[in-house]
């Protein structure tokens, strides 16, 4: 089979979220993917149509223990890592989380909550992986974020935690990106804004067969079209789905 990634043979990858709607797609064209040795699928519970042939690893961003345990478990599966990508995220949930129309409707309980699973989580992955990536060969980071946490490109208002969170996000790829330019100088770290994506996390907002919302797995094929394209120059900053940078 033709691969999408042109990473050479033999990358090893892991994908957080790998329950979500465009976590599961990336897996299954990851492992598909003739330049992937071994992908390894991380999440709070095993998917139910997942493939044993795919090691599964679990997580909690609730629980940073979890994360260490997961990484050692990465480490001693593989090494060093190429590709990461981080696929979590929330913008509504079942504690109260909503993407608010006006600043009365905040809720101090939802904004930490989207905080926690949408930056602090993803800083607490990023700092038990980033050891974890290939200092040997180029090596990839990739935060799966949202257009609606820039700031500059903010025209609409509203969403104030789900907005927040993910500009507090590209702070975290930001200053990573900078640490790693020392530490790892072949490893590039970068959001990405997957565009509209039939999942979960936008069911509600987007009808069923809107045809402005993308299918995960079209997504996921974009998303690795990106990887492709990254130079370390290319590091700390914000791309969607089409590689065209997002001001931050
Ligand atoms: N879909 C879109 O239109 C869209 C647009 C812009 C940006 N994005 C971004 O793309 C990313 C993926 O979103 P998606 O659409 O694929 O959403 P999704 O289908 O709802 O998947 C979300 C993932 O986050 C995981 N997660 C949530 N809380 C967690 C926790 N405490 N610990 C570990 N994992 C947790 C979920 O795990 P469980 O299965 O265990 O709940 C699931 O794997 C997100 O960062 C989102 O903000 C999506």
């Amino acid at each position: 089979m033709t691969g999408l990634l042109t990473f050479g043979p033999g990358a090893k990858a892991a994908v957080f979220g790998a329950s979500g709607g465009i976590g599961s797609a990336l897996v299954d064209l990851l492992n598909r993917d003739p330049a992937v040795d071994t992908v390894f699928a991380l999440s709070r519970h095993r998917p139910d149509n997942s493939d044993d042939s795919i090691p599964w690893i679990p997580f909690d961003l609730d629980s940073e223990e979890t994360l260490q345990t997961a990484s050692d478990r990465l480490k001693a599966g593989v090494g060093s890592l190429r590709i990461v990508l981080v696929a979590t995220g929330i913008l509504h949930d079942e504690r109260g989380v909503v993407p608010e129309k006006t600043i009365k409707s905040l809720a101090g309980t939802a904004m930490d909550r989207s905080f926690k699973i949408n930056a602090t989580g993803p800083a607490l992955i990023a700092k038990h992986v980033a050891p974890l990536l290939s200092k040997d060969k180029k090596s990839i980071l990739v935060f799966l974020s949202a257009r609606v946490g820039s700031i500059t490109d903010n025209g609409k208002g509203g969403w104030y935690s789900y907005r927040a969170s993910k500009a507090a996000l590209h702070m975290i790829v930001k200053t990573l990106s900078i640490e790693l330019r020392r530490t790892n100088p072949r490893a590039i770290c970068v959001a990405i804004h997957p565009g509209t994506v039939h999942t979960p996390l936008s069911r509600p907002f987007v009808a069923e067969k809107a045809r402005t919302a993308m299918q995960p797995h079209d997504a996921a094929v974009y998303i690795l079209n990106v990887i492709n394209g990254l130079e370390l120059h290319h590091s700390g900053r914000i791309w969607d789905w089409q590689s065209k940078e997002v001001e931050p």
